[in-house]
């Protein structure tokens, strides 16, 4: 029955293919505003969209990496309970517009990305940075760690992938705070893609480095990104651990007050998504894995990737929407 949990781990897999719709909905939105130059009304107008679809799934939902605290954020923020109410207690991560300025600026890889988790397995991190690595499946267990050097996880991946380090891409978020990483990175040999922004797709795209050409994520992002990484690379494969960056007192309080005790710990992917995650992005802009959104004369094209961690089933929706109206 619809909205019931169907399976043990008490996610209805109806839900696998209709978070697509959420995403969706988000993307269609942020896309009418693409290359306007407007963040603000881009990020509000997916926020919007996504709220009233997500209220629609049969769910009892609590949002718990959101828009931000309930003071700052009106709408999808953290503690809002979304959802018909009558399905599964779940935890839901999202970002109704991941990479507001990629966006404006209508530069690649800007995505609306939710994920879903059964109630108390998403990690409850505070919007803070995260320092991050990633890379995707097929290595075998911990051949990267945040706790080496940068030429240490470099020269891994290569020997591990079998190939001289300067086959090796890294992605890096171009901040003057990675000043020292990158060069750290380019004295291996390697290369780097620097990305102005989006490290959600950063990180996901790790995970098929002969189509984008990267294979490892590093560098410093925003926490809330880190979960939803985490939660996608839950269901994709790949190995990726998060530091949370709790430099003050004041962000060491916060993070206490949702649960985490040890400001220093390293978290890794399970620990940031545990148990059976749904994960769905919908491109806004053309990226390297998806295509953003396309407006035709009579039609709404998207393209959206679905996965569910329990099934390791990735599913990829090219949507033709002709009822145009329903995104009005
Ligand atoms: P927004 O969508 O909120 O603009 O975030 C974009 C982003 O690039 C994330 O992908 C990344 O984790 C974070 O910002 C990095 O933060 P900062 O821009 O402060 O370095």
């Amino acid at each position: 029955m619809a909205g019931k949990p169907t399976e043990a781990s008490g996610l209805d897999r109806i839900l696998t293919l209709e978070i697509a719709r959420v995403t969706e909905r988000a993307a269609v939105a942020a896309a009418r505003l693409r290359g306007r130059g407007d963040e603000m009304a881009a990020d509000q107008v997916a926020v919007d969209a996504m709220r009233q679809e997500l209220n629609r799934l049969p769910i009892d939902g609590t949002v718990v990496i959101g828009e931000g605290e309930r003071d700052e954020a009106p709408m999808l923020y953290i503690g809002e309970e979304v959802g018909t109410r009558d399905g599964a207690k779940v935890d839901i991560a999202l970002d109704p517009l991941e990479g507001t300025t990629i966006c404006a600026k209508n530069l690649p890889n800007s995505l609306a990305v939710i994920a879903i988790a059964e109630k108390g397995s998403l990690l409850y991190a505070p919007d803070v940075y995260m320092e991050k690595i990633a890379i995707g499946p097929g290595y075998p267990a911990n051949t990267v760690a945040l706790d080496a050097t940068p030429t240490e996880n470099i020269n891994a991946v290569a020997r591990a992938k079998g190939v001289p380090v300067g086959q090796v891409t890294a992605c890096i978020l171009d901040r003057p705070r990675h000043a020292r990483m990158i060069e750290e990175v380019r004295a291996t040999g390697a290369a780097i893609r620097l990305i102005g922004d989006g490290d959600v797709a950063g990180v996901i795209h790790t995970t098929d480095p002969d189509e984008t050409g990267i294979d490892i994520y590093l560098g410093i992002g925003g926490a809330p990104e880190g979960v939803l990484a985490a939660a996608a690379l839950r269901c994709i494969g790949g190995q990726m651990q998060g530091r949370l960056q709790l430099n003050t007192e004041e962000k060491i309080a916060r993070a206490a007050k949702m649960g985490i005790s040890d400001p220093n710990k390293i978290y890794t992917m399970e620990e940031m998504a545990r148990g059976d995650v749904l994960f769905a992005a919908t491109g806004v802009t053309d990226g390297n894995l998806l295509q953003g959104v396309r407006f035709t004369r009579d039609a709404i094209v998207t393209h959206t990737i679905v996965m569910r961690s329990s099934s390791r089933t990735v599913r990829e929706i090219k949507a033709r929407h002709q009822d145009l109206a329903k995104f009005d």
